[in-house]
């Protein structure tokens, strides 16, 4: 399972790109909202800095409603960086402009993907990447991780190619049971990357073998 970073904060990505276990980079109009990004400059400004530091696709959500603006920006977007996945939303409106960009051969990554029904369809229109959202769900007494479930074992007995990205992750139990379920990807905040490595024995252990040394060194 690779491991993306869910956030358009450029420490954050910079310290997750020195472990060298980031794989690419999602990012969506609330994450860019929370750097104080509000122009669509701004956004591309952002989205080619984080091309610079990751080696790997980094996803780039539309912000228009209508098929045609889609369309547009999902070009535009495309311009920007050479890995660019296009974000587009679980509609009809999305997945219309979906069946457009990826037969001009643009990367698009499904979003907001709550039903296995939406992520059949936009597997059809050719999607690359399909996102369910396992925290929303979890959010309003659903089980995320079953719709991530669900989508790989029915993608797998089709052998469709779309990849499974499992969003939305909240905890470091996400990514464990994101894996298990055969997710191709999963996307999480800094904070839960760095909780994937964090074990209070790792610690305590360290400072026991610095402890036994420094005395026998003495
Ligand atoms: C995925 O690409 C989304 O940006 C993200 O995982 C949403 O997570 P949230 O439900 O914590 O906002």
């Amino acid at each position: 399972m690779k491991i993306f970073l869910d956030t358009a904060n450029i420490d954050e990505i910079r310290q997750g790109a020195r472990l060298g276990a980031v794989h690419g980079v999602t990012t969506n109009p609330s994450l860019a909202a929370k750097e104080g990004i509000g122009a669509a400059s701004a956004y591309k400004a952002a989205v080619q800095e984080i091309a610079d530091i990751i080696d790997g696709p980094i996803s780039v959500e539309v912000v228009s409603t209508d098929v045609e603006g889609m369309i547009s920006e999902g070009r535009d977007i495309a311009e920007w960086i050479p890995n660019p996945w296009v974000k587009l939303p679980s509609t009809t409106e999305g997945l219309e402009a979906m069946a457009t960009l990826t037969r001009d051969n643009i990367k698009v990554n499904q979003t907001l993907c709550f039903s296995v029904n939406q992520a059949l369809l936009g597997a059809h229109c050719g999607a690359t990447a399909v996102s369910p959202f396992v925290g929303r769900l979890d959010d309003i007494g659903h089980d995320g991780m079953q719709l991530v479930r669900d989508i790989v074992e029915i993608f797998r007995q089709y052998n469709l190619k779309t990849e499974v990205l499992a969003a939305s992750l909240r905890h470091p139990l996400h990514c464990i049971q994101a894996a298990k379920v055969g997710a191709d990807i999963a996307t999480m905040p800094f904070s839960v990357f760095g909780q994937m490595l964090k074990h209070p024995l790792t610690d305590a252990g360290q400072a026991r073998f610095l402890q036994d040394w420094n005395k026998a060194s003495k």
